[in-house]
């Protein structure tokens, strides 16, 4: 068996006002140059550089279409390239994908490997900053083995639709959760001396009219939700860039919305580093004046906006030179706060076999026991058969589509072309990593195995009537580009299932998702559990969890609606407008999927659980959830109000084992949905007690309110739940809030 990697479960203790929250990681800042010495550091090398050198850092390529005679040495085959000013010891900035490991589906063809993280709905699913900032550690620490040193890192967009096509890299629906998650692994991806990247900026909830459509959602909204998971984690992991995303906010495109780039970013959130684009998300020079300071991938975009359609308007004034210092003194400061100009380019050896190691444990802690009737997992001992069935489970586990692929070590064994839809330009359905037949045969010694693909309903159904168990490896595609039409799992697999749980009673279905999905079947089948992409040891984390050899500790950070009549869209936002246009293609650029149309989210604020609080429906699984082999009892919940509110409770294990357990506060204003409002997750021994103290951050308790701009904390009586989910509140109390107000 593997030594279990216990990496401390850090609580995630909101505390108080901006203390605790402002503070990046206290081990990062104490190594690194101050705010203010990076900014004097920035403002003397901009007085040393010409007018060309600062145009030079404001502008990137993609690496494959440098030819290659023109091709730096040093410049490893990623996103981005930038290059450096060597005279002025300025390095070149090589950018890589993404939040799941180095992405490097653009040169399958050489065989570049990295070690695969679990997706992002699975990293969020283990409710553990410490597993993300280690798995940004790792991956952060392969981009600079790689010679990369700028990460397009620390995905946060809220899940509003479990239809869009990215939520499988993203980090749930609640901005707590994804502010508090993300940040830790911008603090471990940049503990490498390189700068990490939040994105995308902001509301890109959908894929569907990402170049073309505008997200109409009020100010107030916004700030309580996609904005605050961006605020908290831009606080707690201070990232050197922000990556603005591809859609408008309120009719202007993200990259050119002064609001959201000056008065938002800066002025609001006192954000000091730089702002890049996506790639192909430019559409002027003027942006430059909107708080755009880097144009990414430019030749994705229709013009080269930053140089050489700015260098004429520099000439005469249009564009004023201090826009140009302004943004090059950004790019520099995040170079010198991150000390890129310090730290070695690779190549450097890289410890795959260490470095699966932290993705086993995520994937431990990421897999989320859904349903477990009769407890039929973990396996008895007397279990003498097993027949796994589907999901290519003889060949590896899938991944999600588009640039954050990552080709994991040992590669793809399975790669399928995609539809010509917008992704499959470069996007793989593709297995590769651990294999689960392999490591449940291994994990279950002594136990016989078999295989079917599942391509032939009525055989599985005669082998798993044959088996003392069946387990059904279900998947559903998700990728960039594209989102999905409906809940439902690919091809004929929901006849699969309940074919082979007709067939045997004691079945297993393990989903491999990138999306919560509907479940048909699932009156007939007593086990469910949600594997997401599981990234490079996924299969050993399934066997390891169906083996008992882990006990599971996956809590879900997104809902699982019983339907899409749930949702406050129920039809996703675009989905029935026709192709673009040949004209729309050119006008809105490559990453055009639709028309132009306008976006509204009716849930505003109340992404998720929320919207199913306000609404009172019962969705299939709740934020949240998530069953142990063992048991918890919560007792003891104490609250304190006044300027902030403190909640303290016990956990016991009363259960036959070790496990992890996650439990949740939540608050409810009067009137309004049931709020997150802090967790924690301790690793209890049998019978073992833990007292433990939460504090919220006061924005969770107020609303935001337009015309004073401040967060405004109403007074009066609160309910405070103790809960296992955002469904099931086992202790419950009040306390007395007295009025606050906070600045944005
Ligand atoms: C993509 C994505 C972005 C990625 C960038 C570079 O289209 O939107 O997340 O970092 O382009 O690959």
């Amino acid at each position: 068996m593997q030594p279990m990697i216990r990496l401390t479960c850090t609580a995630a203790l909101i505390a108080l006002g901006s203390t605790a929250l402002t503070g990046a990681g206290a081990s990062a800042q104490e190594r690194r140059p101050s705010a203010d010495e990076a900014q004097m550091r920035a403002e003397r090398t901009l007085a040393q550089m010409t007018q060309d050198e600062k145009v030079q850092l404001i502008h990137g390529t993609m690496a494959v279409v440098v030819p290659k005679p023109r091709r730096p040495r040093d410049m490893p085959m990623g996103a981005g390239v930038i290059a450096g000013v060597e005279r002025l010891g300025i390095p070149p900035q090589y950018a890589t994908d993404a939040s799941l490991g180095i992405s490097n589906i653009m040169d399958m063809r050489k065989g570049d490997v990295a070690t695969a993280l679990p997706s992002g709905l699975s990293l969020a699913s283990t409710w553990n900053p410490a597993l993300l900032r280690a798995g940004g550690r790792m991956i952060g620490s392969e981009a600079l083995a790689k010679g990369f040193n700028v990460m397009l890192a620390g995905g946060v967009n809220l899940v509003r639709d479990p239809r869009a096509g990215r939520n499988f890299e993203y980090l749930g629906e609640d901005p707590l959760l994804g502010g508090v998650l993300v940040g830790a692994q911008i603090e471990g991806i940049q503990s490498n001396g390189i700068i990490a990247t939040i994105k995308h900026f902001a509301l890109n909830n959908q894929e569907t009219g990402r170049a073309t459509a505008s997200v109409n959602m009020g100010e107030a909204a916004m700030r309580e939700s996609d904005l605050l998971a961006f605020q908290i984690g831009i606080e707690r992991g201070d990232p050197g860039s922000v990556m603005c995303s591809y859609n408008k906010v309120g009719g202007i495109y993200a990259c050119e919305n002064s609001f959201m780039l000056n008065d938002v970013l800066r002025r609001d959130w006192g954000f000091k580093g730089y702002v890049m684009s996506d790639w192909g998300a430019v559409h002027s020079t003027e942006a430059l004046l909107a708080g755009l300071d880097q144009q990414s991938g430019e030749t994705v975009d229709a013009k080269r906006w930053l140089s050489t359609e700015l260098r004429p308007k520099l000439a005469d004034g249009r564009i004023p030179a201090a826009a140009l210092d302004t943004a090059v003194k950004r790019i520099l400061w995040a170079i010198y706060a991150k000390e890129l100009d310090k730290t070695p380019l690779g190549p450097k050896p890289i410890d795959y076999a260490k470095n699966a190691e932290v993705a086993l444990q995520a994937a431990r802690e990421g897999t989320v026991l859904l349903r477990n009737e009769g407890a039929l997992l973990p396996l008895a001992k007397t279990v003498r058969s097993v027949v796994v069935i589907g999901g290519k489970a003889n060949l590896g586990v899938p991944s999600g589509g588009g640039s954050s692929q990552v080709v994991p070590v040992g590669g793809f064994r399975v790669i399928e072309k995609l539809s010509d839809g917008a992704a499959a330009v470069f996007s793989r359905r593709a297995w590769g990593g651990s294999v689960p037949l392999a490591a449940l045969q291994g994990a279950l010694g002594g136990v016989q195995v078999t295989y079917l693909d599942g391509s032939d309903a009525q055989a599985a159904a005669v082998a798993a009537k044959a088996a003392d168990v069946a387990i059904v490896f279900a998947t559903k595609f998700s990728t960039e580009a594209e989102d999905q039409a409906d809940l439902v799992l690919d091809g004929a697999q929901d006849a699969l299932i309940d074919m082979v749980a007709s067939a045997n009673p004691r079945t297993v279905v393990v989903l491999e998702t990138g999306n919560p999905v509907a479940m048909p079947w699932l009156g007939k089948v007593p086990v469910v559990l949600s594997a997401w992409y599981s990234g490079q040891r996924g299969a050993d984390a399934i066997a390891d969890i169906i083996a008992g050899t882990v006990n599971p500790s996956g809590r879900l950070p997104v809902t699982f609606p019983a339907s899409v009549a749930q949702l406050p869209n129920p039809k996703l936002p675009g989905a029935d407008l026709p192709p673009p246009s040949k004209e729309d293609k050119i006008r809105y650029g490559v990453n055009t999927n639709s028309p132009p149309f306008n976006i509204t989210y009716p849930e505003g604020s109340d992404a998720g659980y929320r919207w199913f609080d306000r609404t009172g429906q019962k969705p299939l699984f709740a934020f949240g959830h998530g069953l142990s082999y063992t048991m918890f009892r919560y007792s003891r919940l104490k609250v304190k109000g006044g300027r902030t509110l403190r909640a303290s409770f016990t956990v016991t294990n009363t259960g036959g084992r070790e496990g992890a357990d996650v439990p949740q506060v939540y608050v409810t204003l009067p009137g309004k949905a049931r709020r997150l409002v802090g967790w924690d997750k301790p690793m209890l021994k049998r019978g073992e007690s833990r007292t433990i103290t939460v504090m919220a951050d006061p924005r969770l308790l107020a609303d935001f309110d337009m015309p004073s701009q401040r967060w405004v904390v109403k007074p009066g009586k609160v309910k405070v739940e103790l809960a296992r989910s955002a469904t099931e509140p086992v202790l419950s109390t009040q306390a007395t809030l007295s009025a606050q107000k906070l600045k944005p």
